[in-house]
């Protein structure tokens, strides 16, 4: 699996998606559709950017009761993404249901990921809000080992959290990390972020980016600063 850069598309409208992606001229980035978007746009935005050539990652990060996971998962499969996710929150049972619930009749499925803890959430809300007393390594890594023992393909983490996972759940299992900023850029509400030089040391496989290039002056040219600095 090659190292990649993936847009974060979080829009309102079909219409400034496409006319953001037609910016790229003839360059085809992985792009991440999240809920911003497939709420306002639904499967039609999903099934427009796959006709343009785009690789999709639905990031709808699912979180329900396991049966509920697994149809709605099962509904996504035929939607002809690359990448989905849950929420590694969720328990080992739900994702196994997901898992089960996105594997077509002919064996295939996008890739299976699970998020561990949220990119925008720091050591004391972990601590005083969700009552959980570890370090935030540790529980990133603990959910990590969870989601590949339900079989699934990586997790959605910081990426200074890309190093550990490897470690724990070895170099296949797939770290797909938001939380990337320029060094000269806003940090915007992400707290535990690095640059995409950064993510590419520590091991990232894929940094997805939103705001540092949506809200560029050149979406374009920002992309391919990221490309770059992470994929050299
Ligand atoms: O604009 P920015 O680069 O912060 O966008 C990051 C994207 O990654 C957003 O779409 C956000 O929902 C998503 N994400 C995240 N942290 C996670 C999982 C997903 O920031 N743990």
């Amino acid at each position: 699996m090659g190292k990649d850069v993936i847009i974060a598309c979080d829009f309102d409208s079909a219409e400034q998606t496409l006319a953001f992606l037609d910016g790229f001229e003839g360059k085809k980035p992985f792009v991440k559709i999240g809920m911003e978007l497939y709420y306002a746009a639904g499967p039609d935005i999903v099934r427009a950017v796959k006709e343009r050539g785009h690789r999709i990652f639905l990031d709808l990060k699912l979180h329900d009761i396991p049966n509920t996971v697994k149809k709605a998962m099962s509904v996504l499969s035929r939607l002809d993404v690359d990448m989905v996710n849950v929420h590694a929150a969720g328990t080992r049972a739900m994702m196994e249901a997901a898992l089960e619930g996105l594997t077509r009749p002919d064996g295939t499925r996008p890739l299976l990921i699970a998020v561990t803890q949220l990119t925008s959430t720091g050591d004391g809300q972990l601590r005083d809000e969700l009552l959980i007393p570890q370090a935030m390594e540790e529980v990133v890594a603990s959910y990590a080992k969870n989601a590949k023992a339900a079989g699934l393909d990586g997790v959605v983490c910081s990426p200074l959290e890309a190093g550990r996972i490897h470690e724990v759940c070895g170099p296949e299992f797939l770290t797909v990390t938001p939380g990337v900023r320029f060094a000269d850029a806003a940090k915007d509400d992400q707290t535990r972020i690095t640059t995409p030089a950064g993510a590419k040391a520590i091991g990232s496989d894929y940094i997805v980016v939103g705001r540092p290039i949506t809200k560029a002056e050149d979406p374009a040219a920002a992309y391919a600063r990221c490309v770059a600095d992470f994929v050299g």
